[in-house]
């Protein structure tokens, strides 16, 4: 069960670190646009913070294939932990194609069905990011199709991983490895969420006035 960050917050994803809890970082254009700073530059220092086996997306737009793997040469050069992240559409899973036949990890995004994503991991992909929250925003189950996806890949024996995005709430997170995810990439917010709990904070405010008094 891996957890990456989603921002493209330099300073969020250090200061997140010392958890020791995060794998990697996807980063989009919508995320690098609220940072407005050069992405290559902002990828360059997100990867000098993760080990080589980890995965830090960055995402290529463009309108061919060929300009995809173009546009990705920058980023792959940066580091092997550099993922690139091509949208699941024919030219970017052509884009994954070749990426990954060079032996470039891939993260296919705005993965909205079972069929894209199968024809995802026949084209290689190393991730797919089936968009949990924009599924459901769209009056369908979100969570299934994450199930839906790491059933069809357990029973294929597929080794493409199953990166759930669009996370929105804590509670889906539980739900989306439950159901085969392998990583679940999530806001910064949500993922300080994760640690808590009104019993725990009730527990500790307990404990921590018994102590007291035994302590006189
Ligand atoms: C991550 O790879 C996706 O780009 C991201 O999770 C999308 O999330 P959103 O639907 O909240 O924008």
């Amino acid at each position: 069960m891996k957890i990456f960050l989603d921002t493209s917050s330099v300073e969020v994803i250090r200061s997140h670190l010392s958890t020791g809890l995060i794998d990697g970082v996807t980063t989009n254009p919508s995320l690098m646009l609220k940072e407005g700073k050069d992405p290559l530059e902002v990828i360059r220092r997100i990867s000098d913070l993760f080990p080589d086996d980890a995965s830090v997306s960055a995402e290529v737009t463009a309108e061919t294939a060929h300009e995809m793997v173009e546009l990705s040469r920058p980023y792959t050069s940066l580091g092997s932990n550099v993922t690139v992240k091509v949208p699941c559409t024919r030219e970017g899973l052509e884009a994954c194609y070749i990426l990954s036949e060079n032996e470039f990890k891939v993260n296919v995004t705005l993965v909205f069905s079972q069929a894209q994503a199968i024809l995802a991991a026949k084209a290689g992909a190393t991730f797919v990011s089936p968009f949990v929250g924009r599924v459901d925003d769209n009056s369908f189950g979100g969570l299934c199709l994450v199930k839906d996806i790491a059933n069809v890949y357990a029973k294929h024996n597929v080794s493409t991983q199953v990166l759930a995005a669009s996370i929105r709430n804590v509670r889906e997170v539980g739900r989306a490895f439950e159901y085969g995810a392998n990583i679940c990439t999530l806001p910064p917010a949500i993922f300080d969420k994760m640690y808590n709990h009104i019993l725990t904070d009730d527990g500790l405010r307990r404990f921590n006035e018994d102590w007291a008094n035994l302590m006189g």
